[in-house]
């Protein structure tokens, strides 16, 4: 098959790479001209995607910035951002964007599938009619469908072949055709009765770690308070077979989906005059976790007779999870610009982030970052972050990740 690819990020680069490895000829398009031109290099910017995969993709794999590349292809699979709004209102533009200029190409026959996470209605309400604008019927002339992206950055046990892949069809042809085409790179595809349905099980997916996340975060406060280990306590609870998930407390919530897709839901809501409560108040305890942490810290100090003012602290993660250089909506920067606005001086470690420019900042080895540090606090535990030399060589260590329990110390906090 020949296949489009709208968007080249996180979501549609390792997409259009399984394609080209199981043999279909793929163009990718992205508005990005630094991108493009990256890949046409053959140099990756996914740390899922090795630049050698692109490399092996050969002639099967072309990377273009016009839309017009895509009126050949049979199958076209859009995966640009869903964005908030300053309001925290879903920011539709670069998927309108998208659309307009997909119609302008489209052709009788083809295939579209939307994958980035948006509102239940996204797909028939708003992307048909832009599609639509092109002559050609939706459903009629040119297939449809929504098929939720499972991606979890870093995760090397689940990929994109042996995750489930949901997928919702504007009509049943629509959706026969969709499963066709995921079937070439995942085992099990996952029908769903409409496009409707298919974007409200990525949302319900997102809401359900969120709103698990804020309870354990709430507990963890509440622990702090009562001077109980949550993270013994939930160690504890998830040796029960049966009817608990265990989540882990934290600074707060990060990356692209989880602080982003709830308020998708909760605005749509709003429409259906249905408040969403679990959705809100998981936002605001996960938006509060990084004052928290702040006040933690300068608690933390204050015990060794110091103030955040004047005092150097090393950062250790910046990313906003383990193992992966992902900063969006990273809570250590929110963590850094708190400490930063009380007079702290700050130093940072993190090997997957080489720099932070909006602190004039680079990443220190962890020695370097540990001298003369006043305290040193664990925001993001990366793969091989050596705890012992860490507790070692700090003279205050605070823990938000929980991976020096095991180690008893006076100069040792943990969340
Ligand atoms: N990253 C994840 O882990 C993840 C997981 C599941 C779902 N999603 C969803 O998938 C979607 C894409 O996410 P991502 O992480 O790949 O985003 P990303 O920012 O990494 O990539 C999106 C790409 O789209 C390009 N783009 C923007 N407007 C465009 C346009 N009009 N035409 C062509 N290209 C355009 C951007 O330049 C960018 O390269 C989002 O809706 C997101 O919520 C992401």
């Amino acid at each position: 098959m020949k296949i489009g690819i709208v968007g080249l990020g996180y979501v549609g680069l390792p997409l259009g790479v399984a394609f080209a490895e199981e043999g279909h000829e793929v163009v990718g398009v992205d508005v990005d001209q630094r991108k493009v031109t990256m890949l046409r290099g053959g140099e990756s910017y996914i740390e899922d995607v090795a630049s050698e995969r692109l490399a092996a993709g050969g002639e099967r794999l072309r990377f273009s910035q016009r839309y017009a590349d895509l009126a050949a292809c049979q199958a076209v699979v859009v995966a640009v951002p869903t964005p908030l709004t300053r309001n925290r209102e879903p920011d539709l533009g670069p998927l309108v964007s998208a659309g307009t200029a997909l119609a302008s190409v489209l052709q009788q026959g083809q295939l579209v599938v939307l994958e980035s996470t948006t509102y239940p209605g996204t797909t028939s309400e708003r992307l048909a009619p832009l599609l639509e604008e092109s002559g050609l019927a939706a459903g009629r002339d040119f297939n449809l469908a929504f098929s939720p992206e499972r991606i979890d950055p870093g995760r090397t046990d689940y990929t994109l072949r042996n995750t489930p892949k949901v997928v919702g069809g504007l009509t049943p042809a629509c959706c026969k055709r969709a499963i066709a085409l995921y079937e070439h790179v995942c085992d099990e595809v996952v029908e769903v009765s409409s496009t409707e349905a298919a974007e409200l099980t990525k949302l319900l997916e997102n809401v359900f770690r969120s709103v698990n996340i804020a309870l354990v975060n709430e507990l963890a406060m509440l622990c702090d308070r009562m001077g109980i280990d949550v993270w013994e306590v939930v160690e504890a609870a998830a040796t029960k077979p049966y009817g608990f998930m265990s989540f882990k407390p934290g600074p707060g919530m990060g990356g692209h989906c989880l602080p982003v897709d709830p308020f998708y839901l909760a605005w749509r809501a709003r429409e259906f005059d249905t408040p969403t409560e679990f959705i809100e108040l998981a936002g605001e305890v996960n938006q509060a976790m990084p004052y928290f942490c702040e006040e933690k810290i300068a608690h933390a100090l204050n015990d060794h007779q110091k103030s955040v003012k004047g005092s150097r602290i090393a950062i250790l993660g910046v990313s906003y999870k383990p193992g992966v250089g992902d900063m969006r909506e990273s809570p250590s920067i929110k963590i850094m610009r708190l400490l930063a606005e009380r007079g702290a001086e700050l130093v940072y470690h993190d090997e997957h982030v080489p720099e932070l420019p909006d602190f004039g900042l680079s990443s220190e080895s962890l020695t370097a970052a540990l001298e003369g540090a006043d305290c040193a606090a664990i925001l993001t535990a990366h793969p091989g972050l050596d705890i012992e030399a860490l507790v070692a060589g700090a003279p205050l260590v605070v823990d938000f990740r929980g991976v020096t329990r095991g180690i008893e110390a006076p100069h040792l906090v943990r969340l």
